[in-house]
């Protein structure tokens, strides 16, 4: 499963991509909203330098046209560039066409339901990114939205890859890995979640310590 970040923030995808683990980012306007910038074409130029890999870039259009003329545009920002379109009727639309163009990679977003995935990727789209967090808000199981799916492209030999998006907590990342999801999209808090332990601080503090008794300070 491949590791993305959620974030339009460039200090974020910095510090992440220095791990040398990140393969990829998400935003979306809200994402561009808490990184301060209305400036999409830039900041997605900026991740697409640092992290060399898949940049999704959200349309702000409803209608079918105006999403496929911003993707026409969106498309030219950088090499790795993905357009993000809202899985609605017009969504469709606008994926079929996108997805034709020979450049044209398309990641359909806010997906609930294993039928809206089936539609985006019958649409062309190269990725459909399932919202967890906000299906468990409402009540329902995320998970299993992403398990029933990852099913029906298996079994149907659907290239599209699952996205697991709205990631609220680390479960989620191993839950997602373990339901079929091709990939994770995480935000910057659950990715630091990921990597720090107690024990290996604690560890690590021992080894010192030790290390000192034989080997002088
Ligand atoms: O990638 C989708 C994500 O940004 C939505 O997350 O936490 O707003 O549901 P959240």
């Amino acid at each position: 499963m491949h590791l993305w970040l959620d974030t339009a923030k460039i200090e974020e995808i910095r510090e992440i991509a220095s791990w040398g683990v990140l393969e990829g980012v998400t935003t979306n306007p809200s994402l561009m909203a808490r990184a301060g910038t209305a400036d999409r074409e830039s900041v997605t130029r900026m991740i697409d330098e640092i992290v060399g890999g898949p940049v999704s870039a959200e349309v702000i259009s409803t209608d079918a046209p105006g999403m496929v003329e911003e993707a026409r545009k969106i498309l030219t920002w950088s090499p790795h560039v993905v357009v993000k379109i809202p899985t609605t009727a017009e969504g469709l639309k606008a994926m079929k066409e996108i997805s034709s163009w020979p450049n044209g990679r398309v990641n359909a977003t806010l997906v609930f339901s294993p039928n809206q995935a089936l539609l985006a990727a019958k649409a062309g789209a190269t990725y459909v990114s399932i919202f967890i967090g906000r299906i468990d808000d409402v009540g329902q199981d995320g998970m299993e939205v992403v398990r029933v799916t990852a099913e029906i492209f298996d079994l149907h030999e659907i290239p599209a890859q699952i996205v697991a998006a709205s990631i609220r907590h680390p479960r989620h990342v191993v839950e997602s890995a373990l339901a079929g999801a091709h990939i994770a999209t995480i935000p910057y808090a659950v990715m630091k979640k990921m990597i720090g332990h107690p024990l290996t601080d604690v560890g690590v503090r021992r080894f010192l310590e030790d290390w000192k008794k034989v080997a002088g300070s």
